[in-house]
């Protein structure tokens, strides 16, 4: 027995749970362990693996056992036949290292031990397996003057044989809207705003529930299955400029299938149908931007109740349901985890405002929804949410058009633990009006906190606790904003999956949670709806409720989201079924839909959101930066073709490799002609151009290069070290100052506190990351722009750059190999990362003491690492890198590190556009 590496119980595809797959042949991966007490296995290397799969049901071939010679452990393919809906099956894997005599084979080596069985149960596979039929409300929708739908109850009853045992029982189900579901009054799953926001036009997910537990057998025992669908993202109020409602229907409807069977193995199906009945609900309307009102002074407490205990006092008010045609949209089993509640957070503080309004603080700026203790007989209680005080009172300007507001009103009976069902909403205060039956206290209404619940992966800390209060700020900013899909901002009117954001911001999602199920999600439907619009042009937003609001016009860096969003999913997780799955949309992108000019280059008049929200631009004018639109759009064309060249190599498209490769080298040079002068200078002289150029390797020499050096160095130092760019520059600016080896620059500018900075934010008491450098002015005061998030993940674009160069630690092959690139500075004495990555725990800890650098790393069995160690380097830098293999290693090396802090510009500067601050 090898018993130098433990397995973990392996996954299927990329769900955390198995149960309700929906793939007949889902890839398997597991991830290596160190056994307790044990040291790290030494360069341990699997030569083989043997995966033991176990059929629950079919007991021909009960278990089957598939030896297979190779390294892989990460998504390797199914090894036996394909499953069927319904299928469970138990599944274990043992591996073999690589023996240190190349003669021995995997059956004359020794396996690990056998990981703990994970089991798999697949779901419907096919639409023929529903015999439901989507059921809504014959009554009118009140739709007239475009206002909210009431949530619609549904329910149905039935008896179950008293003289037979359900053994298996199994709920399918989805909304068109969102849904809670109920089996004997018991709630079924945690699921919260289930099924989750998908294009609805295009594909639906639907959800897999265990209830065996929860069915009533007992003579004449009648179970009732009961459900509540409000509009959510369906047919909700969603888009720009304010949104508008019914962006896929007008009526909500519910689908849902209980299969159960007996123990003589007949099978018995409840489905949605003719036979249900419906009733309005006690909420009276549920927004996803306005929030929720319900009143309950008429409620019918125990409509989810079974009926035989049930005393059937007041059924009025029940009616039969209409049946509607079933989706034409593809229906499939959602992969990604789904909303949960993550935490909950009692307030900090309860604060009366000058008006005398009461407001609680929470203490950090969350997603989520609150939760009131109990509410009493007869009380109306206003619960309105904000992110931020102005002047001491709810600042609700930013929040525009939504109004975040929800309302409980109760009448003879009281009720507890009332939290909204159908919206969420981003905030840190909330004020509650009628409030008048006691003094409030800090318990009765706390905030639960919401978001897809993905698997956190990595960590990041470091001796300067206000650079570790920015990476928490942009942790909560990403949990914020992975609610469902990706989004800008969760608070006003928007709270979209606009392109641009996850793409500048998706290489640091996927290093602190496992994104790859969710962004993969978000991915086809951003295929689906790309493919059917004739330009080739997919959603600026995806979902797309852009609707007339936008005359769809191709747009670098948001758009290339189709290329690189998939890239940096292919880089965290190697799963190149992404990369197959967006290959067409991608060739769509860069061969009809890309408006170019006759140099092959973006056509120059087309308006680019470009370097969006430079700190320079005026509050109105988010796209009016400094740097020039058309050039970052030309930059991301060389970069993105020049990716595409890789994604071709992955998929083994030779010719189109060569095709996009020289396509890529050809494009760059048009760039260096148009933009760049022989001796490197950049037509526009900003950090934004200079950075995406050095990143994307668009200069032709070293001197160029050089000259963009000292560039960079002039502009960061002019600008005294404050922040100068936007969306497309701020991911490029610090890793730019590394590669042209000005580390100390890069790390004065990430110290920098004062307005612009990364830093500046967090003096003045953010808890999340903001839209604006400057959405709070030095003076505490809002800015005066209407695009007002504090809750914004792009500009946290920056914790890549922490992760990857403060810690160290990146890959570009799904962690196969581990870049260890760790660059001290700025005056740091440590800094920590880890990763609980898809091969096992990766872990780089490095300090430094009295000119010596210590580096401490902890390398996963089955992986290499690449360390490049830090040393004072020339420009270029061009140390040695080392390979190691798997093991827990020390280095120390002497280290002299730059000049800190370093020297600032010779002279004085008379200002920057956009510098709001006075500091020196
Ligand atoms: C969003 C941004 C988005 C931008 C592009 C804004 O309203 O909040 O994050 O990328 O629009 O136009």
């Amino acid at each position: 027995m090898d018993s130098r590496v433990l397995i973990s119980k392996p996954t299927f595809e990329h769900r955390e749970d198995a149960f309700g797959i929906g793939h007949p042949r889902p890839r398997l991966s597991w991830r290596f362990l160190t056994p307790e007490n044990a040291e790290p296995a030494r360069d341990w290397t699997q030569a083989a693996y043997e995966i033991e799969v176990r059929h629950e049901e079919r007991s021909s071939e009960n278990s089957q056992r598939y030896l297979v010679a190779s390294a892989h452990s990460v998504l390797v393919p199914w090894p036996g036949s394909s499953l069927c809906s319904g299928d469970a099956v138990s599944v274990r894997v043992r591996a073999y290292a690589a023996a240190e005599h190349e003669q021995s084979t995997p059956s004359t080596a020794t396996p690990t031990e056998w990981s703990p069985w994970a089991q798999a149960e697949c779901t419907f596979l096919s639409r023929s397996d529903w015999q439901a039929v989507p059921i809504a409300t014959p009554c009118k929708y009140e739709a007239e003057q475009g206002d909210p739908l009431r949530p619609v109850r549904f329910r149905r009853s039935f008896v179950l044989p008293s003289d037979r045992r359900v053994v298996r029982a199994r709920l399918y189900v989805t909304a068109h809207g969102v849904y809670e579901i109920y089996l004997n009054e018991s709630r079924v799953g945690d699921h919260v705003l289930a099924p989750g926001w998908t294009s609805y036009h295009h594909r639906l997910g639907f959800q897999t529930f265990d209830v065996t537990s929860v069915l009533l057998q007992s003579n004449d025992a009648n179970n009732r299955i009961a459900a509540e669908v409000g509009e959510g993202w369906y047919a909700g109020r969603m888009g720009i400029r304010g949104g508008r409602p019914f962006n896929y229907g007008t009526e909500v409807s519910l689908l849902a299938q209980l299969e159960m069977t007996l123990d003589n193995g007949e099978r018995v199906v409840i489905a949605t149908g003719e036979d249900w009945e419906c009733s309005s609900s006690s909420i009276e309307t549920s927004e996803i931007y306005n929030g929720e009102v319900c009143d309950l002074r008429c409620e019918q407490w125990d409509w989810k109740k079974s009926a035989s205990d049930h005393i059937v006092e007041h059924d009025s008010g029940w009616i039969a349901v209409k049946t509607l045609p079933f989706p034409t949209a593809r229906i499939f089993s959602t992969d990604h985890p789904p909303i949960r509640v993550t935490e909950e957070i009692w307030p900090t503080a309860i604060i009366t405002s000058p008006s005398g309004k009461l407001i609680l603080d929470f203490g950090q700026n969350l997603v989520g929804v609150p939760c009131i203790k109990h509410v009493p007989p007869s009380t109306k209680i206003t619960l309105r949410h904000a992110e931020v005080l102005e002047d001491g009172e709810l600042g609700v300007r930013p929040l525009r058009g939504a109004k975040c507001t929800d309302v409980i009103r109760t009448g003879e009976r009281g009720v507890y633990n009332w939290t909204p069902k159908f919206t969420f909403h981003g905030f840190r205060f909330i004020q509650v009006d009628g409030w008048d039956h006691s003094p409030l206290c800090p318990g009765d209404i706390i905030a639960k906190v919401l978001h897809t619940d993905m698997q956190r992966r990595g960590w990041f800390k470091c001796s300067d606790p206000l650079v570790n209060r920015l990476h928490e700020n942009i942790v909560w900013s990403m949990r914020g904003n992975f609610l469902s899909v990706p989004t800008d901002c969760p608070q006003r009117d928007e709270r979209l999956g606009w392109t641009g954001d996850i793409q500048v911001f998706g290489p640091t999602a996927n290093f602190l949670y496992n994104t790859v199920a969710i962004l993969s999600n978000w991915l086809e439907d951003l295929d689906a709806e790309q493919m059917v619009n004739p330009s080739g042009i997919p959603g600026l937003v995806v979902p797309d409720v852009m609707g007339d609001f936008w005359t769809p016009t191709p747009q670098a860096v948001w758009h290339d989201a189709v290329i690189l969003t998939p890239w940096n999913l292919y880089e965290a997780s190697e799963d190149k079924e992404i990369l197959r799955r967006q290959y067409p949309g991608m060739v769509r992108w860069l061969r009809e839909a890309i408006r170019r000019g006759d140099d092959g280059l973006w056509d120059p008049d087309i308006w680019q959101l470009g370097d969006w929200v430079d700190p320079a631009a005026p509050p109105g004018e988010p796209g009016s930066g400094r740097t020039d639109g058309v050039l970052v759009a030309d930059a991301y064309l060389v970069h993105v073709t020049f990716i595409m060249a890789n994604i071709c190599a992955v998929l083994d498209l030779a010719q189109e490799h060569e095709q996009y490769a020289s396509e890529a080298a050809l494009l760059r040079e048009t760039f260096q002609h148009k933009y760049i002068t022989p001796l490197g200078n950049l037509a526009n002289y900003t950090q934004a151009a200079i950075a995406l150029a050095v990143q994307f390797n668009l200069y032709s020499s070293l001197a160029q290069l050089e000259t963009a050096r000292k560039s960079l160095a002039r502009l960061v130092k002019a600008a005294k070290f404050h922040v100068s760019t936007g969306f497309a520059g701020t991911p490029m600016i610090l890793p730019a100052l590394v590669t042209t080896a000005q580390t100390s620059l890069a790390y004065r500018m990430l110290m920098e506190k004062h307005c612009p900075s990364w830093l500046y934010p967090v003096t003045m008491g953010a808890t999340t990351i903001w839209e604006r450098w400057d959405a709070l002015l030095p003076d505490g005061s809002l800015n005066p722009g209407q695009m007002l998030s504090f809750n914004h993940y792009a500009f946290g674009a920056v914790g890549n750059w922490l992760h990857s160069t403060v810690g160290g630690i990146s890959s570009c092959d799904g962690w196969r190999t581990i870049l260890v690139r760790p660059i001290p500075g700025g005056g740091l004495a440590f800094a920590n990362v880890a990763f609980e990555g898809p091969y096992g725990r990766v872990e780089c800890s490095w300090s430094v003491e009295s000119g010596t650098f210590h580096l401490k790393l902890l390398v996963p069995a089955n992986t290499i690492a690449d360390i490049t160690l830090p040393s004072r380097t020339a420009f270029p830098v061009n140390s040695v890198p080392q390979i190691v293999g798997s093991g827990s290693h020390i280095f120390s090396v002497p280290y002299e590190g730059e000049t800190w802090p370093p020297a600032p510009a010779p002279a004085s500067y008379s200002g920057i556009r956009g510098k709001i601050c006075d500091c020196p």
